[in-house]
């Protein structure tokens, strides 16, 4: 049978199978979280109401040439005005855990001081909503929608941005820490220090990889400061960082493509999870930035062991490898989907998730995205075919379920993403939903792979 390893101890020693599920399918462990992810800017739209102050994404979507069709969040998928709506549909996909996040500048306008009452109280009404569907939230306090008057104040190359995050952290944990069992700080840093800031096709548009680094530095100490808050403010949620993580592979099998792939790899991961798991930062990274680096300048005595405050978990989001070559450039080894970037390779996913438990122990995993883009149009007959996203889908949590089997403790997938909605410099044009939006009318439609999906979460089996 394919059903192997820990998961077998689960369905064997009880000698019961979920009712109606074929023996030889992959059964997930008992309690498994079967969720699915989105973030504030992308969906909730209602950008001028409650006191919602500006964001940097308000600013750059809204900035000529930023975005494809110059697509903003200012409606997305109106998600503000149809939560309720969601939530019901969340309730009929069956899902056991939703991740979505917070909107500093609706908490915050201006990135300082009180908090504002509007702003919480939509996140309270929506973790109401998740509790009385008996749906676990999980919440992300930064998912790269920072209040526009902190850019101006010098954005996350200011040091004092990662103080004004913790200061925001505990406002949201006061007032809504009793109903959140499971926190993440920031969401991506990668990203932001990659698109944000050595490419500049995300917010805020920068071209500067001396920046770029200190701003990593300054987005891990945000981090730490939050875990800090957090169990300052006696908080009985648990807390982790969201890291989008990259397994590295040689594109051969030269000693200098093993070279380059190492130090790729530096940056792409273990700068991240060093500075958490371990209270450094790599060497080769360090060494490689040189001492003069506004980064190396910027650590202060004392940052790393904020930075390593214990988490309770590691969130891992997974969408696609990097093949290295000698001379520390990139090719393509597989298909890619509709997003370039993205190559399709779902054995990835477990080589990244059993790489984490060797190099950084057994600490609590949950996969909170994983997803594929796909040209999705609504048929005559109202369904949507998506099929390409089932079988991504089946693949990576095959992925996900040998990686269990081989001791990986992973407790919960979160498919990004439930709706469609903004693919911030992609605009509207990618679709990662499960969840069809028909953006004219608002309209919500399950896709097939959402169909799928309930099958899936119903028999807690593949
Ligand atoms: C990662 C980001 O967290 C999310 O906002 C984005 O939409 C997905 N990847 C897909 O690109």
């Amino acid at each position: 049978a394919a059903v192997v390893g820990g998961c077998a101890t689960a369905t064997d020693a009880t000698g019961t199978e979920p009712s109606g599920a074929p023996s030889g399918r992959l059964h997930f462990p008992p309690d498994f979280g079967w969720g699915a992810a989105t973030s504030a800017y992308q969906i909730e739209g209602a950008a001028k109401e409650d006191g919602r102050g500006e964001s940097v994404w308000d600013t750059f979507s809204r900035t000529p040439g930023r975005t494809r069709n110059g697509d903003t969040g200012d409606i997305a998928a109106d998600h503000y005005h149809r939560y309720a709506e969601d939530l019901d549909l969340m309730r009929d996909l069956g899902l056991r855990s939703y991740r979505f996040s917070i909107s500093w500048p609706r908490i915050q306008a201006d990135g300082t001081g009180a908090p504002n009452q509007r702003g919480l109280d939509f996140y309270r009404r929506l973790l109401d909503g998740l509790h009385e569907r008996g749906i676990a939230p999980m919440a992300t306090l930064f998912h790269w929608d920072l209040p526009q008057a902190l850019q101006d104040a010098g954005g996350w190359e200011s040091r004092d941005v990662a103080h004004r995050f913790a200061d925001y952290a505990d406002h949201v944990f006061r007032a809504l820490g009793d109903r959140v069992p499971v926190w993440l700080t920031v969401n991506e840093p990668k990203t932001v220090v990659q698109n944000g800031y050595l490419f500049g096709h995300h917010a805020p548009g920068r071209r500067d990889p001396d920046a770029a680094y200190l701003v990593a530095h300054h987005l891990q100490l945000a981090h730490g400061l939050a875990v800090r808050a957090l169990r300052d403010a006696g908080g009985a949620g648990r807390i982790g960082p969201a890291f989008n993580l990259h397994p590295c592979y040689p594109a051969d099998d030269s000693a200098e493509a093993a070279r380059a792939t190492r130090l790729y790899d530096g940056y792409e991961n273990r700068l991240y999870l060093d500075s958490v798991l371990r209270g450094s930062y790599p060497q080769d990274v360090l060494a490689d930035l040189g001492p003069g680096s506004r980064m190396a300048r910027g650590i202060r005595d004392g940052d790393l062991a904020i930075i390593s405050t214990p988490v309770d978990l590691l969130a891992v989001q997974y969408y696609t490898p990097i093949y290295v070559t000698a001379d520390g450039g990139t090719v393509r080894r597989w298909p890619t989907s509709e997003a370039e970037w993205q190559q399709i390779h779902p054995d990835g996913m477990y080589d990244i998730l059993t790489r984490v438990t060797r190099d950084y122990g057994p600490i609590p995993l949950t996969v909170t995205e994983n997803g594929l883009p796909t040209p999705d149009s609504l048929a005559a007959d109202g369904t949507v075919d998506d099929s390409a996203r089932i079988t991504f889908l089946r693949d990576h949590l095959a992925a996900a379920h040998r990686a269990i089997a081989a001791g990986v403790p992973l407790e919960s997938f979160h498919v990004w993403s439930l709706l469609d909605n903004f693919e911030w410099a992609e605009g509207y044009v990618q679709r990662w939903g499960l969840v069809y939006v028909d953006y004219p009318t608002q309209r919500r439609v399950f896709k097939r792979s959402a169909h799928w999906y309930r099958q899936v979460i119903a028999d807690n089996a593949l």
